[in-house]
């Protein structure tokens, strides 16, 4: 694999859940390959399971890992060209990128949408400069649009709970007192259409995620219906798409009860607001494979990274 920007770059998904389940089982199988190599974890956002769970996929492949919460810790970056920086803003995205590509080999970021702009967000621009201006391949540890990583983890926990060829899979929109990106969703939904899975979304009216997200996915208006017979059920708020990151509802009706999803097994890609989003008798029963879900976080990371050095090393 070059690169881990968005779904769209696994060469084989099938090998790369497999390669995960399989690291799962040998976690130091492959610590000579990452042996002298160094990856910069940046981040213009929080994060609990992102940040340990690359750091520690990083490490189990013998690599050496830098991390920098950019707002924080760096300068203030430009991204536009032909900017006149008289302003706040104090080192060009071209020298940012290509200097930190002097210093590891693989550069992972994490840089959230702003949910005022949409078209500043669908273009990406942190996610593609980062990638157009560095020498090392880019790894999206959540950008404006997608997780891939949380995608990649939700995918091998269904291939590892699932108890049918094809079970029926179902994203549920649950409310949420703030607004909140697409990245989850959109790639949790782009993750489930390339899987054997029976595959539909419910939310509210007003809360489509985009059409090139949603593809030929049935999107259900009425949550009960979408969720009889589920055997996974995805809980996840995210703010309005066409209204573009308002909040139109918080509808406590929408959370997941366990009287809803009835057998069926709960995921959330964490962190979740208990009875907000889901209810504490869901979290706190067996079907909520929640901390499997985070568990996986390290080996979805390990196998992209394995397959990315795999790569450097051809
Ligand atoms: N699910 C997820 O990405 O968690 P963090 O935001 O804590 O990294």
């Amino acid at each position: 694999m070059k690169q881990y920007r968005d779904l769209n770059d696994i060469p084989d998904l099938d090998r790369l859940i497999e390669q995960a389940i399989s690291l799962k089982k040998d976690p130091f199988a492959f610590k000579e390959l990452g042996r002298n190599k160094t990856i910069g974890m940046l981040f213009f956002n929080s994060s609990l399971r992102t940040r340990l769970s690359t750091q520690k996929a990083a490490q189990n492949l013998g690599m050496e890992v830098i991390v920098m919460n950019l707002n924080s810790d760096g300068w203030k970056l430009e991204f536009e060209d032909g900017t006149i920086m008289d302003g706040d803003t104090a080192e060009h995205i071209r020298e940012a990128a290509a200097v930190i590509s002097q210093y590891v080999d693989i550069i992972a970021l994490r840089a959230f949408p702003s949910l005022t702009n949409k078209e500043e967000d669908q273009k990406e621009m942190i996610l593609n400069s980062f990638s157009t201006y560095a020498s090392v391949p880019v790894v999206n540890m959540e950008s404006a649009t997608a997780h891939p990583l949380q995608a990649l983890a939700d995918a091998i926990t269904i291939t590892e709970f699932k108890n049918k060829p094809k079970p029926k899979v179902v994203l549920s929109w649950a409310p949420h007192p703030r607004a909140l990106p697409h990245a989850v969703p959109n790639s949790f939904a782009k993750m489930m259409q390339l899987l054997d899975v029976d595959f539909l979304i419910t939310n509210p009216e007003g809360y489509d995620l985009a059409p090139e997200i949603i593809g030929n996915t049935p999107v259900v208006r009425d949550q009960k219906a979408a969720l009889a017979d589920a055997d996974f059920v995805y809980a996840k708020n995210w703010s309005s798409f066409t209204d573009y990151g308002k909040i139109l509802l918080n509808d406590p009706s929408w959370m997941i009860t366990l009287d809803k999803i009835r057998s069926a097994k709960f995921m959330h890609c964490l962190p979740v607001r208990r009875n907000v989003i889901v209810e504490d008798a869901v979290l706190n029963s067996d079907q909520s494979l929640v901390i499997q879900q985070a568990n996986n976080r390290t080996w979805a990371a390990q196998s992209v990274i394995k397959s990315i050095l795999e790569e450097q090393n051809a």
